[in-house]
Parts: structure tokens; sequence; C-alpha cells
């Protein structure tokens, strides 16, 4: 199996520094196949936010997936993230905002869901969904295709789902056939399921993985977070991910296992394996709402 890093969120600008070498180590420990990052590397999208963000990033173990969030256009001058756009990010962090990625078990495309405006929400638009569609279809079913985005497609009901990605039905409808798992942060809370109870995708259900704010000061009532997958075939063959979910403690100084939850793909697409839920106590106290 593939393991598979997931942090969001960084908000460089906005964010605790203190977490950056323990976040680092805990990363490194993890030894991952592939980094992924999904966006709002920075706050203000200034250049001094950007360098910082771009220094950590290479402090990280690679290859790195990312793509921009919001917050990587100018977020608080409007004039200014209609001018600007994504151009301080495609300097600073990467060109690309579609990046992929490819091994012998897992499949993993960005696509960009920010936009000049709205400023929080995000979408994807007809010609990104036909790439996608003929990127993820040109790949063997045997891989494990996973789509990174910064908006997510999907949360667990009651979740603040006014935050869902603009169009996500459509989506959902148009990738099912070929994506098994999404991925995205934005709402600095973490959580994972199917997407067949809210789509009604039976057969085609995917998984979608949600990643807290790793070091940010952004903090939506949630310890600092991020999630550690482990992807590929199951023990009956089957594809399957388990999703392991790495909290700040903030007594130990340590980014530690906190819970983990298993998907299978099976007949009626991705579902959550209940039997081998997992779940620890921590012992951190919980953040407090900002
Ligand atoms: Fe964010
Ligand atoms: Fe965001």
């Amino acid at each position: 199996m593939r393991r598979v890093v997931q942090i969001s969120d960084l908000h460089f600008g906005n964010n605790d520094v203190s977490l950056l070498a323990p976040l680092r180590q805990a990363i490194l420990t993890l030894e991952p196949h592939v980094l992924v990052i999904s966006g709002d590397l920075v706050e203000h999208a200034t250049d001094v936010e950007f360098i910082q963000a771009r220094d950590f990033l290479a402090t990280l173990p690679g290859p790195q997936m990312v793509v921009p969030g919001n917050h990587d256009l100018p977020f608080y001058n409007f004039f200014e993230r209609a001018v600007m756009g994504l151009s301080r990010y495609k300097k600073f962090i990467h060109s690309d905002t579609s990046p992929e990625y490819r091994d012998d078990e897992i499949f993993i495309v960005g696509a960009n869901t920010s936009r000049v405006w709205p400023i929080r929400g995000g979408s994807l638009s007809s010609t990104q969904l036909k790439r996608l569609e003929a990127q993820f279809s040109a790949v063997p079913e045997e891989l494990v295709r996973m789509l990174v985005t910064h908006h997510p497609f999907d949360l667990p009901e009651g979740q603040q789902s006014r935050l869902i990605v603009g169009h996500a039905r459509k989506s959902i409808a148009a990738l099912a056939p070929f994506v098994d798992v999404l991925m995205a942060g934005h709402i600095h809370l973490s959580s994972s399921g199917s997407t067949a109870a809210r789509y009604k995708t039976q057969g085609h259900a995917l998984a979608f993985v949600q990643a807290g704010t790793c070091v940010s000061n952004r903090n939506k009532g949630e310890n600092n977070s991020f999630n550690f997958m482990r992807v590929g075939d199951g023990l009956n063959g089957e594809k399957a991910v388990v999703v392991e979910r790495y909290s700040w403690d903030k007594q130990q100084r340590v980014f530690r296992k906190q819970d983990s939850e298993e998907y299978q793909l099976g007949k009626a697409g991705w579902a959550r394996c209940e039997a081998n839920k997992e779940a620890e106590v921590v012992t951190a106290t919980p953040t407090e709402a900002p």
C-alpha cells in the first residue's frame, strides 16, 4: 500500500510557527510516498508569506502535490485579487495548478477550484471537468484514483455544507465513474465519509477525506491536524484506503494519531468499513473556537 500524507491550510502569515518543526518531524517519520498539500498556503498572499511557505515546503519530503486555495490569491484586497490572481502562487510555489502523481498503485490529480470571485467559495469549470475525465479515464482502473482540490465536494451531514464547492452534484456525477477518493481542505475541520449519503450515486460512491488546518491559528474548534492515508489493495484484494488523523497534542507538543477509519470499494461504491473502525481518546485540550 502507498503512504500518502495530506496537509492543508497552512496560512503562513497567520500560523503558529512553533508547530512547523513538530509537523515536519511527524511527516518525516511517516515516510510518505507522496505529500499532498491542499491549498491555503498563505493568509494574505504577500511575497513574504509565500517565501515562508516555499521555504517550509522545501524542508518536507517529496514528491509534493500542491493545489492553491482561496487565500492563495490576495484575500483582503479585491482589486489586487482581481489583478494578481494566482501570480504569486505560481511564482513562489508552482507554476502548474493541475499537478499529477502516478506510481504502480495510485494516481493523484490536483485541480484548482479557487476563483477571484467568490473569495471564499470555489468551483470547477466545464473545461476542467472534461480534462479530469480524460486524465482519470486514461489510467488503469486498478489504480486508486484520487482527486485533490482545496474546496470540498462533500462533507458529513450537517457540517458547514454551504462551504461545499459550487456545482458539486454535477462534478460528482461526471467524476464518479473514474475517481475513487476526493481529498480537500478549506473548512479547517477534518472528516471522512462516502458520497453515497448526499449524492445517492449507488455503485459509484466515492470516499471523501477532509484535512483540518495543520499549523494555522484559524482553528474552528478542532486541534491542528493532518491526514495520513494508506492506499491500495485491502485484505481481500479490493481497493481500500485507511485514513488516520494526526492531531496536535498540546501537552506532549507532538502530532499524534487520534483516530483511524477504513474505506473499501464494494458493489455500491466506496463505503466505510465499520468492522475495522478504530478510535483513541486524546488527552489534548480542545482548541477554543476563534
Ligand atoms: Fe483555509
Ligand atoms: Fe480556504
